[in-house]
């Protein structure tokens, strides 16, 4: 199995996306793109040709792997739809906005006035990467995502693995203590298009990365 993931290329998105509101102001999450940039070392370890798409992080790019830096979810889409024809796999860790600023402002947003000083912001929600890629998924491609739930977790899960068109989906709660944004550790539990459903405990996110990878084209 593992043979079969040396000279493979792989796309692999990670870190948050910063959504601009003006030129000193953005809104964005709490993802520090450690899981995806595990499994990107992992990949690379195992062989395989891997290009990571990555938000702004504070990370050393892996040993052996392309990383392209972006910074909105659009910069992420248009990477992304051009590199996937080219791959035999993608992996997509990153914590995409889900929405954006429907303007950007040129200049500084002032205070409004003492009156009436709330601030009204317009976000257009958008476009979903995994989702796009499993629209265009060819034969034989390998398409993972990734479900950060706090509530409902597994049937969120299996939703999106169907919506997306996903082989695989790797599920991690807010609800773990040790599990999602930030630390070191996670616990998942992946789940395949054709049905299966594996468990793993508390472990580093190495280790996790590595639990992943072992189930690609089993
Ligand atoms: O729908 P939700 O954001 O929870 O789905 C998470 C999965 O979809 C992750 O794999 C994430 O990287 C991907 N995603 C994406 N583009 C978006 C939103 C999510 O690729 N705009």
């Amino acid at each position: 199995m593992q043979t079969r993931i040396a000279g493979c290329k792989f796309l692999v998105t990670a870190g948050p996306t910063i959504e601009r509101i003006d030129p000193v102001r953005f809104i964005s999450n709490h993802s520090t793109g450690k899981m995806g940039y595990a499994i990107a070392a992992e990949l690379a370890a195992r062989g395989a040709v891997v290009t990571l798409v990555s938000g702004p992080v504070a990370l050393e790019t892996p040993a052996g792997v392309r990383r392209v830096d972006v910074e909105s979810a659009g910069e992420m889409w248009r990477e992304c739809t051009e590199l996937w024809p080219q791959m035999d796999g993608a992996v997509m860790c990153a914590a995409v906005a889900d929405y954006t600023p429907a303007e950007v402002s040129p200049v500084k947003i002032k205070k409004g006035p003492e009156a009436s000083p709330d601030l009204i912001l317009t976000l257009k929600p958008t476009k979903d990467i995994a989702a796009g890629l499993g629209r265009t998924k060819r034969p034989g491609q390998l398409l993972v995502g990734f479900a950060l739930e706090t509530d409902n977790e597994e049937v969120n899960a299996l939703d999106k693995l169907r919506r997306k068109n996903l082989d695989m989906i790797v599920l991690n709660s807010l609800r773990d203590a040790g599990a999602g944004f930030g630390g070191d550790t996670n616990r998942i539990t992946v789940f395949t298009s054709a049905g299966t459903k594996t468990a793993y405990p508390l472990e580093s996110k190495t280790a996790a990365a590595a639990h992943i990878v072992d189930m690609f084209f089993e």
